[in-house]
């Protein structure tokens, strides 16, 4: 249900993921709020992890009255982890009561309107979460409306085979100051690609109303990083995170854990079967060696690099592989905070602003600590977008447009400091 002048075939692989496996259900699985300040509290959790296998999605322990963290409880854990935690007396609450109900209802089917009215001869749109076919289609669009302005390239392959696609956004001028986006490291974190994508058709639909920094600056957008992972997250299992690797247990690698500059520390794991594996070695997912293969080998003259995750309303800067910050730290906090406020102005929404290891947690092999640290881009940020949990990883939909233009006036913010810096 696409214009017939829009290519929709998806890459020519052979799916191993989707062959003979049902995709998984989360009936009856349920999103916790579980009290964090006191010691006792944050003990429980961690048997909460060892003895249950409930998983941590989120922490709220700045600008919030009373520290938090979001924790994962599968359908068969629930009582069981239920009576621990009355026993020992933490308090908590049920957020999301049934999470297949949420991912049921995130991401409505389009409507005729969507179908065939708000479309410009493109098969993307901000009212749904679109498939990987549909992103690229969408770049293909851009390239041919706009030769002038937008170009696209296949930086390389996902470890399925898949193409990572940069779309550029530049003006041509010669002594333009260069920016990197990426979105999509983590699959399941649905909102990063529909932002990314929102900014590229803010620029590319209405660039000559854009700011005159915005203008000025060589934007170089990878939407989605985690092709496979993300596919996977579609076809399969709507909250898988790594990539598709296949390990000799389990599969897939932690992209945000596999970047080379303090890689293998702190935050990241060495078993495969964690969330957090960082991979057998710095940069040994074709993913992440891609990205960095493009950067070291790039003329443009880069400032920033800019990545988008899920959720939490963070705006985080290095560095997260331990509770330290750079020398310039003073300098990005200043920006990260106006962003902050600037973002508040256009929806209302909060983000917290300060470094990564300390505002969350320290993990190492992350893509901010790399462009700062290795490639001394001076503004790195990572991006939690929407919303502190209320409905995680499963923002509904209609969410998208207003996410995408409360990071606009981030991007605003962000360009306007590379134009000095
Ligand atoms: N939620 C992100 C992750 O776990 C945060 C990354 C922050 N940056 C860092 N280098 N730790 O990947
Ligand atoms: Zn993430």
């Amino acid at each position: 249900a696409v214009p017939a002048d829009i290519s929709t075939e998806p890459p020519v692989i052979f799916d191993k993921d989707r062959a003979g496996i049902e995709s998984i259900k989360y009936d009856g699985a349920q999103l916790w709020r579980i009290a964090y300040s006191e010691q006792e509290y944050k003990n429980a959790v961690a048997e909460l992890q060892k003895q249950f296998q409930v998983s941590m999605w989120n922490l709220q322990m700045t600008n919030i009255t009373q520290p938090y963290v979001d924790m994962f409880v599968k359908s068969a854990m629930v009582d069981d982890a239920r009576s621990f935690l009355e026993n020992v007396r933490v308090p908590f609450d049920v957020v999301i009561n049934d999470i297949q109900e949420a991912i049921n209802n995130e991401n409505p089917p389009l409507d005729d309107t969507d179908l065939w009215q708000n479309r410009n001869g493109h098969p993307m749109t901000w009212t749904s979460y679109h498939r990987l076919t549909d992103i690229f289609g969408y770049l293909d669009y851009l390239t041919k409306t706009f030769p002038d302005l937008c170009s696209q390239q296949e930086i390389g392959k996902s470890i399925q085979g898949r193409p990572l696609k940069v779309l550029r956004v530049s003006n041509g001028n010669p002594t333009n100051k260069a920016i990197w986006i990426d979105g999509g490291i983590h699959a399941r974190e649905w909102i990063s690609p529909a932002v990314v994508t929102f900014i590229i058709d803010s620029f590319a639909e209405n660039w000559n109303e854009q700011s005159q920094d915005i203008q000025n600056i060589d934007w170089y957008f990878l939407p989605v990083m985690n092709v496979d992972g993300y596919e996977y997250s579609h076809t399969n299992d709507r909250l898988w995170r790594k990539n598709r690797r296949r390990n000799s247990v389990c599969t897939g690698v932690d992209l945000n854990r596999n970047y080379g500059y303090k890689w293998g520390g702190q935050g990241a794991s060495r078993q495969p079967c964690a969330e957090t594996f960082a991979g057998s070695s710095a940069f040994s997912e074709p993913e992440t060696k891609a990205v960095r293969d493009f950067l070291v080998k790039s003329a443009a003259n880069f400032k920033a690099s800019l990545s988008f995750h899920s959720y939490g309303q963070y705006i985080l800067y290095p560095w997260g592989y331990d509770r330290k910050v750079p020398p310039d730290h003073a300098d990005l906090d200043a920006v990260g905070k106006e962003a902050a406020e600037a973002m508040k102005k256009v929806s209302g929404f909060h983000y917290t602003v300060g470094p990564a290891g300390s505002s969350l947690y320290p993990a190492s092999g992350g893509s901010d600590d790399w462009a700062k640290g290795t490639m001394k881009f001076k503004y790195s940020y990572t991006v939690e977008l929407r919303d502190t949990g209320r409905h995680g990883f499963m923002l509904p939909a209609d969410q998208i447009i207003s996410s995408g233009q409360e990071t606009m006036a981030f991007m605003r913010v962000i360009a306007k400091a590379v134009s000095k810096a």
